[in-house]
């Protein structure tokens, strides 16, 4: 008996998220060391030393069940960004915000509405509770929002996807296209406007989705400690939305989905300024590096305001695979209509001169 028949035909079709290769695993299958990884949008300096100090010290309970109501992870969050508890859910990583959502809000029958290229959880999550996703076309790679609105409104959305910025394109929505986009939407359509990159904003394009929530009722605002935080490893994100919505989410909840050591790690991190800061400036010298180096070879890119940069390379697979044996691990995005495309993620120093003199070879040879 072939078991795969017996998961509903939505479930079948589902294609499976490709993560980023492991350095162990390039390691195993090469035989080679000192591999930099630049696929998956992590923190090349790791997290702050005082989340560091906080699992380990959690780790000595480590026994007992979590906090399912994660009250002093709730309560810091509350405190930084003056929303109520009830307005708060947490999440095992952001991705866990993204599919609680949708499994809250959306069946069989139901449809949810996202950009080309965007993230690629979006129909993932929809798909996985059997709704239909509709995937409205980008303009130069960023969302179309009027395009989105229009869709949403034709296709009775119940839920609406945003990626600000998006991965991979890097793409940014200003907050004053957000808002017309908020203010124009019914306010029975639900928006998720995920900001897993968020911190990474510079200052002149900042702007605050949270104190959004007293107009907009229909929104939920989802972020990470994965990114600029540097805890992508025990998974940890949040959302907020209005009291009713958060509570919908917080039903369809794992009592135990973020784990101590992370809701530790987490109020820690929260706490320490200094180290998003510094994550914040080696990502804008290295996002310079990066840009310059491409610029140098030539290459075209969509500018980012994340924590990584989409560049167009032609025959990306070939690329991708001559970089792996030269010990970089990048990251293909053909499965996001990108297949010319590779991301890269924003490394130390170090590794983004690897990278481009690897790329600098690679493209020697491909050519
Ligand atoms: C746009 C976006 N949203 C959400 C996530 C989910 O990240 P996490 O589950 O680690 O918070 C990612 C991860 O790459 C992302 O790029």
């Amino acid at each position: 008996m072939n078991y795969s028949d017996l998961a509903p035909s939505y479930i079948r079709a589902i294609a499976p998220y490709q993560p980023g290769k492991p350095i162990a695993e390039l390691e195993r299958e090469l035989g080679i060391s000192g591999i930099v990884k630049l696929a998956s949008n992590e923190n090349p300096l790791g997290c702050s030393p005082q989340a560091t100090a906080a699992m380990l010290d959690a780790i000595k309970t480590i026994s007992l069940y979590p906090d399912g109501n994660g009250f002093e992870l709730k309560s810091a969050l509350s405190k930084r960004f003056g929303v109520e508890h009830s307005a708060i859910v947490l999440g095992n990583g952001s991705n866990d915000m993204l599919e609680l959502a949708a499994r809250a809000f959306l069946t069989v029958g139901d449809t949810a509405v996202y950009s080309a290229h965007a993230f690629a959880v979006y129909p993932l999550a929809t798909q996985a509770v059997g709704a239909t996703g509709v995937s409205v076309p980008a303009i130069n790679f960023g969302h179309d929002l009027k395009a989105m609105r229009q869709a949403a409104v034709e296709k009775k959305a119940k839920l609406v996807f945003i990626a600000n910025p998006n991965n991979p394109t890097g793409t940014f929505l200003p907050a004053a296209a957000l808002l017309e986009f908020m203010r124009a939407l019914p306010a029975n359509i639900l928006v998720l406007l995920d900001e897993a990159y968020n911190e990474y904003l510079p200052q002149e394009c900042r702007y605050d989705a949270v104190a959004w929530l007293q107009e907009f009722p229909n929104l939920i605002v989802s972020r990470t400690f994965s990114k600029a935080y540097g805890l992508a490893g025990v998974r940890v994100g949040y959302a907020f939305a209005g009291a009713d919505v958060a509570d919908m989410i917080n039903r369809v909840r794992q009592p135990f989905n973020v784990n101590s050591v992370a809701q530790a790690a987490a109020v820690a991190a929260l706490q320490d300024g200094d180290f998003v800061r510094r994550t914040n400036e080696l990502n804008r010298r290295g996002m310079q590096q990066i840009t310059a180096g491409l610029h140098k070879l030539g290459l075209e890119f969509i500018p980012s305001y994340g924590n990584f940069l989409s560049f167009k390379i032609g025959d990306a697979s070939k690329v991708y695979r001559r970089l792996l044996e030269l010990g970089v691990i990048v990251r293909p995005i053909a499965s996001y209509d990108m297949a010319e495309y590779l991301r890269v993620s924003i490394g130390l120093e170090s590794e983004n001169d690897k990278f481009l003199s690897a790329l600098a070879q690679a493209l020697g040879e491909v050519k």
